[in-house]
């Protein structure tokens, strides 16, 4: 068989090509394995929760006008970050994702924060600055929202609750996930040209349903 060679020769070449054959097939199936692996976590497994905060605000006036109607009047500077931990699957917004601002349970503005069809990559955080002023807009606070709204004015400190809906779309997967996030957010007026009031970064609370943190939609 081998006519050119030695035996020795021979052998060692016979040997080469089995050894050669068994880590050919071991890589073969070490990247298949991989493969399938990686099919299956990204097509079917566990999908981690996006990450929202409020990582910075300002509050330049916050005043209740009560003449002729109640009316809130503000300048209002929210730095809201999303993040999306998923290492191989992006989102894309589905809806407007929506800021809604309360005072004592009252909505006196709501900002939209991205459009419809934004993505955002796996591993990607995006940081929102959402700017909101007003000179007046109008809040049903009763006389019990008005006392809460003194009595915070007296602490020098007031309670806006945040709260972020939206809907988006894992890509690469069928559903839709709708979601809301609560952040409590404490502030204090600083007018412009004073020193800025150092602010204490808030997690938002995700919230719906009972074992996801969003309501899957297909
Ligand atoms: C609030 O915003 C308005 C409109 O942008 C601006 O004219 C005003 O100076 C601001 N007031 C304060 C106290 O930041």
């Amino acid at each position: 068989m081998c006519g050119c060679c030695d035996s020795y020769c021979c052998q060692r070449f016979c040997e080469w090509l089995r050894d050669g054959c068994i880590l050919f097939t071991i890589a073969v199936v070490a990247i298949v394995v991989t493969g399938i692996v990686l099919i299956i976590v990204i097509f079917g497994g566990p999908l981690r929760k996006i990450k929202i905060a409020v990582e910075d605000a300002s509050l330049t006036r916050f005043d209740l006008l009560t003449d002729p109607t109640t009316r809130l009047a503000y300048n209002l500077t929210l730095t809201m970050s999303v993040r999306n931990p998923n290492w191989a699957i992006g989102i894309k917004h589905d809806e407007p994702l929506e800021a809604a601002y309360s005072f004592d349970g009252q909505q006196f503005d709501r900002v939209q924060v991205a459009d419809e069809g934004d993505k955002q990559g796996a591993r990607k955080t995006v940081v929102y600055r959402l700017v909101t002023n007003s000179e007046g807009r109008g809040i049903a606070l009763g006389n019990a929202g008005e006392a809460e709204f003194k009595k915070e004015k007296e602490d020098g400190v007031f309670e806006v609750e945040v709260k972020l809906t939206g809907k988006f779309k894992y890509q690469l997967r069928k559903t839709k996930c709708e979601f809301e996030a609560t952040c409590p957010v404490k502030m204090q007026v600083s007018p412009p040209g004073a020193q800025a009031v150092v602010f204490q970064r808030v997690d938002c609370e995700l919230s719906k349903s009972d074992d996801q943190y969003c309501k899957m939609v297909y």
